[in-house]
């Protein structure tokens, strides 16, 4: 059996922030998602998350993705595994992670699995040049791990270690459920620290060994704002070197953000200052251009988004999108669309070669095929209490600042002329003109202008 346990029970004092730490986000993503995101990847038969300090929060974010312990109080990382510990099987191995480690990737956490089957117990250790504040690796003559010390407990030869404690292990659960109890806060932090087991195992002389990870970087741990930052750059790099490397043009990637779970074919162009978060597809020979937000959608091939903010929609192939739209409410934009300027379609389906190009809400709508869209369109689907739909046919022609005023229907080929406020259905094939006749009054504007 395999299982992982992830503690993410802490405030995060050092965030400065009424949010718990592991659910600050890293493009788009809370921590803790990036870390399950990995442990998914590799097989598990059980994944505990010890929660505590923003329990309702954490848990409202993971659902049913993993199982959850309670640490009522913070008394220290011992003390968080002890509350998964009923939740263990009795047999098998167990890994455990922090939730503010989010850079470790699954590759790293099968090699822990792998490296423990002739152990008890395998401490994953870096070498950093300034260890700062990590726990440090203490070494006997012939290089077996003796103990970690925390940094607040280390004698000063002990802070010149530069062999570092990642927070990151792999345990018999057979041995972890037995010796856990021998831990006490006997320390600087009167704290359970989960570390003192290396010390407790040797004494049972039980199998204890030390592996390094090797880069560094991705076991910083984040404590402050500063190593998100540090953690984000360090994410960021490693997606876009991978898409880099799977025909994807990036203009400038620093100033390209892509969450995890994006994925792209082949020959897409990216501008920097675009954001994808969440999961999103993006097909063969798309061109994505400055100031794009997109979330949770699929685009598809050979498409430009220039500018636009999409949210949970899909868009076809050669659809054109921008300056300035947005898409969102389950949006579906067939292939060939043109959507310009100024334009928000929210929970509307749209037909093939449909062009709707400057100042325009279509809102809760199904549209056909070949429709034009004037400039200033509204759907008006909403009359301050419930929401209702529009249907357009194919081949309707809307003119400029028409109001369509839901529940309505616009036949095929219908046309509706610029100016109309229109409350009635309109049959296939005909025109609705609904707007004032106009009236010339001669000379009176000359008159008007000369009186001011
Ligand atoms: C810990 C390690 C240190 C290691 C470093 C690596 C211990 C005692 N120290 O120190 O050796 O170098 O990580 O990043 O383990 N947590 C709980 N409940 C608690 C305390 C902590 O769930 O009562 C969780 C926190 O939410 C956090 C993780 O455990 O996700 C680590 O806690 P933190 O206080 O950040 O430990 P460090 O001081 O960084
Ligand atoms: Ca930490």
């Amino acid at each position: 059996m395999r299982n992982a346990i992830v503690l993410a029970a802490g405030k995060g004092t050092r965030m400065k922030s009424s949010l718990p730490k592991v659910m600050h986000k890293i493009l788009g993503q809370p921590m803790i998602g990036h870390v399950i995101t990995h442990l998914n990847e590799v097989h598990t038969d059980k994944n505990i998350m010890v929660i505590g300090h923003g329990a309702e929060i954490i848990q409202e974010y993971l659902k049913d993705q993993v199982l959850f312990a309670y640490q009522h109080e913070q008394k220290g990382t011992g003390h968080a595994v002890m509350q998964a510990i009923d939740q263990l099987d009795p047999n098998g191995d167990t890994v455990l992670l922090y939730g503010d480690c989010p850079c470790v990737q699954s590759e790293t956490i099968e090699w822990l699995f792998e490296s423990n089957k002739d152990f008890d117990l395998t401490v994953l250790t870096a070498f950093f040049f300034d260890p700062a504040k990590y726990g440090r690796i203490v070494r006997d003559k012939k290089l077996r791990i003796r103990k970690i010390v925390e940094y607040k407990d280390c004698s000063k030869a002990e802070l010149n270690i530069k062999e570092i404690n990642t927070g990151i292990y792999c345990f018999k659960n057979e041995k972890l459920i037995k010796y856990i109890k021998e831990l006490s806060n006997n320390n600087a932090q009167n704290e359970y620290y989960v570390t003192d087991l290396v010390e407790i195992f040797l004494n049972h002389e039980l199998r204890v060994q030390a592996i390094s990870v090797k880069d560094n970087e991705e076991v910083m741990g984040v404590n402050d704002r500063q190593d998100l930052l540090n953690a984000q750059r360090w994410i960021q790099k490693r997606i876009n070197t991978k898409w880099i490397e799977n025909g994807v043009t990036f203009i400038n990637p620093q100033g390209t953000y892509i969450s995890l779970e994006t994925t792209f074919e082949e020959d897409v162009v990216l501008y920097p200052n675009i954001y994808l978060e969440g999961k999103n597809h993006i097909a063969r020979g798309t061109t994505i251009l400055p100031g794009s937000f997109i979330i949770n959608s699929k685009i598809g091939e050979e498409s430009v988004i220039d500018a636009c903010r999409i949210t949970d929609s899909t868009v076809g192939n050669k659809v054109n999108i921008g300056p300035y739209a947005h898409l969102r409410g389950h949006t579906v934009i067939a292939d060939g669309n043109r959507i310009g300027n100024f334009v928000e379609m929210k929970n509307a389906k749209i037909g093939k070669k449909t062009r709707c190009a400057h100042l325009t809400y279509i809102g809760d709508a199904e549209v056909g095929e070949d429709v034009n869209f004037g400039c200033g369109v509204v759907t008006v689907n909403y009359d301050g209490k419930n929401k209702f739909m529009t249907k357009i046919g194919d081949h309707a022609f809307i003119g400029s600042n028409v109001n369509l005023i839901a529940p309505i229907e616009v036949g095929n080929n219908a046309v509706v002329a610029a100016g109309s406020t229109i409350d009635e259905n309109v049959p296939d094939n005909d025109m609705a003109i609904a707007r004032q006749r106009q009236v010339n009054k001669p000379g009176l504007g000359l008159k008007y202008i000369q009186k001011k």
